[in-house]
């Protein structure tokens, strides 16, 4: 019997005709169930779960290639138990990401949306020196929730922008520290300095709901908050709370705790810039996670070392 695989359908354009010679690919549209079947391999959307049930489905699975960096969505427990490899798609997306989170600083820094929706009502009656005064990049603080490849890329930009830096991070990274001028604190010291926070933790236990009610409380009023890691970082009833209240200034996301579910207090106010997951959405990344996603699948098959793997066959973390 050939070997086959599953492959999320909304990949196929940004792929090779023949991404996998000689397996049989299935095309998976995002809007239908995992099926069960006798499939090696899955590459799915990070909108696709994957855990004990769709694992009991596919008793020959070897692989998830997540197409996403993060792995969220991918029950590893469940994974590692099975000796199930799971990979994602790292660096490509760095840069697509740490452009986008860039922009929506920018947009919520210097009121974007209020802008625009003065020219969508025809409201503008003319330059005026009282306008939409925003936050000036140079020489205000952001705070960096995660200096990982996403959260150090932002932060380089920030600083060519005459940006203040600090960071929250399990690691040290001195060499972040030396290009930027960043400085480590704790996330509670963070918050309460920053005039910016920017959050890029990857969504797992023990930081899921980390900026909750009490963080927010903690940041300097008027402050921004720009997230485009994962929407369940933050709890969001408390973020439409401290908006709709004045204490922060203004959010900018890209992400939302239950996608594709925007909750109403931020669609409509008038400081939330949000945006439909787009980080990692140019034609080149987006190719390129696709890519990256199917090699993972040809090196496994063909025994042959992974290139970005998260959890190999021994059930062992990378
Ligand atoms: C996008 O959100 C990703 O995890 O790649």
């Amino acid at each position: 019997m050939r070997t086959r695989a599953l492959i999320a359908a909304e990949l196929r354009e940004l792929l090779d005709p023949d991404p996998l010679p000689g397996v049989e690919v299935t095309w998976l549209p995002s809007d239908v169930g995992t099926p069960a079947g006798p499939h090696a391999a899955i590459v799915p959307l990070l909108s696709r779960g994957i855990g004990a049930a769709e694992l009991a489905g596919l008793p020959r699975l070897r692989i998830v290639a997540n197409c996403a960096v993060g792995v969220d969505n991918i029950d590893l427990a469940a994974c590692a138990a099975r000796g199930v490899v799971v990979t994602n798609t790292p660096d490509v997306l760095t840069d697509a990401t740490a452009d986008l989170t860039l922009a929506l600083l920018l947009a919520v820094a210097r009121r974007f949306k209020e802008g625009q929706t003065l020219l969508d009502a025809g409201a503008w009656t003319g330059w005026d020196p009282r306008q939409l005064l925003g936050l000036e990049l140079r020489g205000a603080t952001l705070g960096i929730v995660g200096a990982g490849r996403i959260g150090r890329a932002v932060g380089r930009r920030a600083h060519a922008f005459g940006m203040r830096l600090c960071y929250a991070s399990r690691t040290p990274q001195s060499t972040f520290e030396l290009e930027t001028g960043a400085l480590r604190l704790s996330l509670e010291d963070l918050l309460a300095r920053s005039d910016v926070v920017t959050l890029h933790v990857p969504s797992q236990p023990d930081t899921r709901g980390m900026i909750g009610a009490a963080e927010l409380a903690r940041m300097q009023r008027g402050a921004l908050l720009v997230n485009t890691a994962r929407g369940d970082l933050v709890d969001e009833g408390a973020l439409v709370d401290a908006l709709a209240s004045g204490h922060l200034g203004g959010v900018g996301l890209d992400v939302f705790a239950r996608e594709p579910h925007v909750p109403e207090g931020l669609i409509r106010h008038p400081r939330a810039v949000v945006l439909p997951h787009l980080g990692s959405a140019t034609v080149r990344t987006r190719r390129a996670m696709a890519g990256l996603a199917v090699r993972n699948v040809r090196a496994l098959l063909a025994g042959e070392p992974l290139v970005s793997p998260v959890l190999v066959g021994d059930g062992r973390r990378r």
